[in-house]
């Protein structure tokens, strides 16, 4: 779920008691600017300098005649840096709205501005690189400059050649100069740390700071990577004889970016937040929510979303400030990446025997939630990364996903940091560590967490065995009367007696609920092996797709990739992780246990076992639908947990999904539906009730 849009995210300011502290905090920011547009090793983190910013601002508003000269405030780039190459026109920078407020607010002043309506808006990611100027004349790549202090640049000229997305020819002979972004995506950032490693023992703090450090580096023995995203077009003087420079100032932004992207430079076109143009503001927040919505699976940094209005015409009429065009805005998503000190690593073994390193961090807010732990990955991970005890280090926490962390910031380090200490036996069982992978695995592998393996089967989405509570498992594996799940289901009754505090009734009501397990559908059993990456709802999309253990067995990874939400890193997981659980299941299988998923056509070699997709079977009534169900089911519904609703949604062809976005197909609304429905329906999603709902998968239940 991610409402990220709705959430204001002005961060607050710091407060200066005094002009002592002003003149200090102004210091802190020009050196943190100067640092961050330089070569990137600021000490301090977006939020952190922004606040610091703010506070400066406050200061001066009421402090008129303190204002120091050096004051960042009002300035490019806080007026930190400058350089020696002009600029054709000043490159700007943007101002800021931070919800759907500031937006319309914004909107609104530069309607009453122009004195009449914007009908298009073009609303685009904000990339969270370097702005650059690109010059190319008569079709040839000749000058990359930075954009300085906004009037003059530093020539970068010396990265021509290692810049993805900016070709060294167009595929026209034009004279034109392209802005854009330079960042480095989430695979260069990793190679670009790599090689740093292997060079000096160091590592990059951030992506950002890995593009800019790269941008201005000339003599480094390595050379990384970058990328460059066009975000606009101008004349470049001493143009041509050719109109272009006519068309650059006539044509709508969007066609120019079309143009741009027919040249062969990048633009955000092929990516999945490529730039829209929306005819109201209410599309423009719509397409805001979904750019939100992608940015933590983008390969690459965005922290907003940029808003202009497409016409020239607009633009010219709407001009500009000193410091930013008034005809854009960038609306600002919360940052996701904050500066903070790892002071422990944990090593925890999963449910698969896979031990993990975890970081213990000192506690630091991110997009609204307080962060404590992050993962680490593994343990080549942090010697890649060359982490140590008491560094101040790079946390990036977006969305759903699990934050993580990134990197040491090498520039903070007081010598005081201290090796982390790898483990040498596994920290659950003390058996050895098959170290032969990246994933360090206990040599006993689900063995050694056999008790938390057994819990998630047993639980309620999986197998949902009612009585067998985690203290009855461990009974039931210290008396050596099972190893694994399977097990379970050969448990005699004369052994069950035979444990404490179990009388003829318990065990009696344990053997009925094993019992009826027996029967539970493929997706419960599949779901209850504990597949590395396969939760309930993948479950569910696999039973679905092969309707048989034997099929899913079968299945290479090609066939496995057929299955939404599976791809190419995902697949050869899943085949691998089933050859190791092949006992196992085998196990399950000679015990009777159910392999089938009901009211699925077994999958045949060429084809699905999908009803949908398997001949005389009618379409499902949700088929490709996305659907959200919400709030506290009523009704024919009341008795299903949230998990069968799921089973019932894709059951009837569709997919459940726990948060609503313009691709949502259909809300079921419970009692107390709050934000999700009020989301719905200002995308206009259509809404159900419990009944309405029951009565649509009628057939499916
Ligand atoms: S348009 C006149 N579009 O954000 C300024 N800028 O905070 C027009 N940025 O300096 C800039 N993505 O470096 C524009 N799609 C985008 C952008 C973008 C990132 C950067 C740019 C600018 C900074 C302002």
């Amino acid at each position: 779920m991610n409402d990220a849009p709705a959430t204001p995210v002005a961060p607050a300011l710091t407060v200066l008691a005094d002009e002592a502290a002003y003149a200090a905090a102004v210091q802190l920011a020009v050196d943190a600017a100067a640092t961050y547009y330089g070569d990137g090793t600021s000490p301090l983190d977006d939020d952190a300098y922004d606040r610091l910013v703010r506070g400066i601002e406050a200061y001066e508003a009421g402090h008129p005649d303190q204002v120091l000269p050096g004051s960042p405030t009002g300035k490019v780039a806080g007026g930190a840096v400058t350089g020696d190459v002009p600029h054709t026109v000043p490159m700007l920078s943007l101002d800021n709205v931070f919800d759907p407020a500031g937006l319309e607010r914004w909107a609104a002043g530069l309607e009453r501005r122009l004195g009449r309506e914007v009908t298009a808006w073009s609303v685009e990611p904000k990339l969270d690189g370097l702005a650059i100027s690109v010059r190319y004349r008569r079709g040839r790549l000749v000058q990359l400059v930075t954009r300085g202090d906004g009037a003059a640049g530093e020539d970068v000229s010396h990265a021509i050649g290692t810049v993805v997305g900016l070709p060294g020819t167009l595929t026209e002979p034009v004279t034109v100069e392209i802005r854009g972004e330079v960042m480095m995506t989430a695979a260069q950032f990793a190679d670009a740390c790599a090689k740093r490693q292997a060079h000096d023992g160091t590592t990059f703090a951030n992506p950002r700071s890995a593009a800019a450090g790269t941008l201005r580096a000339q003599d480094r023995p390595y050379a990384c990577e970058l990328t460059f995203f066009g975000y606009g077009a101008l004349p470049l003087p001493p143009g041509d004889a050719s109109d272009l420079a006519d068309r650059l100032r006539t044509l709508p932004h969007s066609r120019i970016m079309d143009q741009v992207a027919a040249w062969g430079v990048q633009t955000t076109a092929a990516t999945p937040v490529a730039g829209v143009v929306a005819a109201t503001v209410p599309e423009v927040q719509a397409r805001i929510t979904e750019i939100a919505e992608a940015r933590a699976t983008l390969p690459f940094g965005i922290d907003g979303i940029v808003v202009k209005a497409d016409l020239a015409d607009d633009q010219a009429r709407a001009g500009f400030g000193s410091r930013a065009p008034r005809w854009a805005i960038a609306y600002k998503l919360p940052a996701v990446e904050k500066i903070t000190k790892l002071i422990a690593v944990e090593w925890n073994v999963g449910r698969t025997g896979i031990i993990a390193p975890r970081a213990e961090l000192k506690p630091v807010e991110i997009d609204g939630s307080v962060i404590t732990y992050a993962t680490l990955h593994n343990a080549a991970d942090i010697t890649r990364r060359g982490l140590m005890l008491g560094d101040h280090v790079t946390v990036y926490k977006a969305g759903d996903i699990i934050p993580r962390v990134e990197a040491p910031v090498v520039h903070l380090r007081t010598g005081d940091e201290q090796p982390i200490a790898f483990p040498e036996v596994c920290p659950n069982c003390g058996a050895a560590i098959d170290t032969g992978q990246e994933r360090w695995r206990c040599v006993r592998g689900r063995a050694c967490r056999a008790l938390a393996s057994i819990t998630y089967a047993a639980g309620r989405d999986q197998l949902d065995i009612e009585t067998l509570a985690t203290s009855r498992i461990q009974q039931l594996l210290d008396a050596g009367f099972i190893t694994d799940f399977a097990d379970l289901f050969t448990v005699t009754r004369e052994q069950l007696l035979t444990l404490e505090r179990m009388g003829a009734t318990s065990a009696d009501k344990l053997l009925a609920a094993v019992e009826a397990a027996r029967s539970r559908s493929l997706s419960r059993v599949f779901c209850a092996l504990g597949v590395r990456g396969t939760g309930r709802s993948m479950s569910r999309r696999i039973a679905r797709r092969f309707g048989t253990m034997e099929a899913i067995l079968a299945a290479t990874a090609e066939d496995l990739r057929a299955v939404d939400g599976i791809g190419p890193e995902k697949a050869p997981v899943v085949v691998e992780e089933l050859a190791e659980l092949r006992p196992l299941i085998d196990k399950l299988v000679a015990a009777g246990v159910n392999m089938t998923e009901p009211g699925v056509v077994p999958a045949t070699a060429s084809g699905t076992a999908d009803g949908a997709a398997a001949g005389p079977v009618a379409e499902p009534p949700l088929a490709g639908m996305s659907v959200v169900a919400t709030g506290t089911m009523t009704g024919p519904l009341a008795e299903l947990s949230r998990n069968q609703v799921n089973e019932l949604i894709e059951r009837a062809g569709g997919k459940a999904s726990s948060s609503v976005s313009a691709r949502t197909g259909l809300l079921v609304a419970g009692e107390k539906a709050g934000s999700k429905r009020a989301k719905a329906d200002d995308l206009g999603v259509r809404i159900v009730t419990c009944e309405e709902f029951a009565a649509l998968v009628a057939d499916f239940r």
